[in-house]
């Protein structure tokens, strides 16, 4: 029995950005489901509320950064300053967790926090890498990587269509321009633990990306659990670091059924005050109804949204409702809800993809160009806006929301969102997926 207990604990690292946050905790409340306990070690910034969850253990280890290493510009950088500040405090914390356990199961960390896999080795430990991205997204760092510039063809050697539409060669052109030195290290490491981690947990499943997971199994060694989409399978959590504004919900009920544009652009990507008046004024011109989510912070040199043009709140009136963060699950399942313009983060890809609304998808940096790709061209569910311009975005929008094109998109999203349903069944692959990683984790 003691040993029984000893064995069920698991360690989950924990990066600081809400869409690395939020799968972790689902994850973790997915294993204390399962009768594991659970201890969440995280960063200092942007520190999940431990009150929302009483039923794990949090520790904070210091990270030494700050809201201005924090920048959609230059995250490379800031993945890479968090690895090495948080190295040695995080072994610290592994080696007082298992002085007073005596056994550690499993160590699951986020691929950001990719110093971790060393740290585990050296203790000993079952290390266990999360993906929160998409499984697609692992084809690509076999081949940036710089140690592996001989399989730098490895992408490329592919037949299938499924794979071929992504259009890799371009995105990874995309992805290789202007790479800084950070940039380049990270990708290499995201490589490295990868192919070291014990077991690689991926937030994502194989209705959505059977080719790619086939192909990725190829390249990387452990076992490929794939667990998604995470948000589905955990049971409802509270994870947001900014407070869910739930008059849009109230705003919603007063909308015809799939009417409303709801736009988001996740928690990092940050816009210019010319791009937020062009926005304001696609999204008036447009006529339909609208909600849109502008964080605090998120236009450069604002506050929040004093940059907003003059006539534009005259010009939209009850039409329009601007929240600083909105309960985004709720508002994508709720019926007046026709069309998601979206940065493509991967949490709200899948997100929108259960909730069968098409997209509108304007990325902004790193996988939000290859979602983007599997969206448009794999999935066939949403149009790319090429550039923030007001009339093109005016002409963008009716094209998914009235226009006849915009039913085809429509009707191939919702039968992605049967298509998730089935495969989440009880007893589905989600559930089989559970089981492998549970066996796994109480395997050693
Ligand atoms: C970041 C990167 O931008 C993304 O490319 C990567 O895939 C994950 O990390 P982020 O910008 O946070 O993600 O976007 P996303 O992955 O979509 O996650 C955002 C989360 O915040 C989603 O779970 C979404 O539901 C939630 N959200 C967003 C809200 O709850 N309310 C909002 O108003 C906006």
């Amino acid at each position: 029995m003691e040993k029984q207990q000893k064995s069920s604990h698991v360690v989950l690292v924990m990066v600081s950005f809400q869409g690395h946050i939020t799968p972790m905790l689902q994850l973790a409340s997915i294993l204390h489901s399962k009768g594991f306990s659970i201890t969440i070690v995280h960063t200092e910034f942007n520190s999940p509320n431990p009150s929302n969850h009483p039923e794990f253990t949090f520790i904070s280890i210091p990270d030494k950064l700050t809201e201005s290493h924090f920048s959609d510009k230059d995250t490379a950088s800031s993945v890479w300053n968090l690895n090495k500040n948080c190295a040695a405090p995080l072994q610290q914390c592994l080696e007082k967790i298992l002085h007073s356990l005596h056994h550690i199961a499993a160590v699951i960390y986020d691929t950001l926090m990719y110093s971790a896999q060393t740290i585990t080795e050296d203790l000993g430990l079952l290390g266990i890498v999360l993906r929160t991205g998409s499984a697609t997204t692992m084809l690509f760092y076999p081949a940036f990587s710089q140690l592996d510039e001989e399989r730098i063809d490895f992408v490329y050697e592919i037949k299938s269509p499924e794979l071929q539409a992504l259009q890799l060669k371009r995105l990874r052109a995309l992805l290789s321009q202007n790479a800084t030195k950070a940039m380049t290290e990270v990708r290499v490491a995201f490589a490295n633990v990868l192919k070291r981690s014990s077991a690689i947990i991926v937030n994502s499943t194989e209705f959505l990306e059977l080719e790619a997971l086939s192909k990725v199994k190829q390249y990387f060694p452990a076992p490929i659990i794939t667990i998604g989409p995470l948000h589905k399978f955990a049971p409802a959590i509270c994870s947001s670091l900014l407070t869910e504004d739930d008059k849009c919900i109230s705003w919603l009920n007063k909308q015809a059924p799939n009417s409303v544009i709801y736009v988001s652009f996740g928690s990092i990507a940050n816009i210019d005050k010319q791009e937020l008046i062009e926005i304001a004024w696609g999204l008036s011109n447009m006529k339909q109804p609208f909600l849109w989510v502008v964080r605090p912070g998120m236009v450069r040199g604002s506050e929040w949204i004093e940059s907003l043009p003059n006539g534009f709140e005259e010009s939209v009136g009850e039409r329009g409702c601007i929240v600083k963060w909105a309960p985004q699950k709720e508002v994508l399942a709720h019926a007046a809800v026709g069309g998601f313009w979206t940065h493509c983060g991967w949490n709200s890809t899948i997100e929108s993809i259960c909730e069968g609304v098409p997209m509108l998808c304007r990325p902004f940096f790193g996988d939000q160009h290859l979602n983007t790709s599997s969206i448009c061209n794999v999935w066939k569910i949403g149009l790319e806006l090429q550039n923030l311009e007001r009339g093109n975005i005016e002409r963008t929008i009716k094209r998914l929301m009235v226009d006849m094109e915009g039913n085809g998109i429509r009707k191939r999203a919702i039968d992605l969102k049967e298509k998730a349903a089935f495969y989440l069944m009880e007893e589905g692959s989600t559930s089989r997926s559970l089981n492998k990683l549970i066996k796994h984790i109480l395997s050693v």
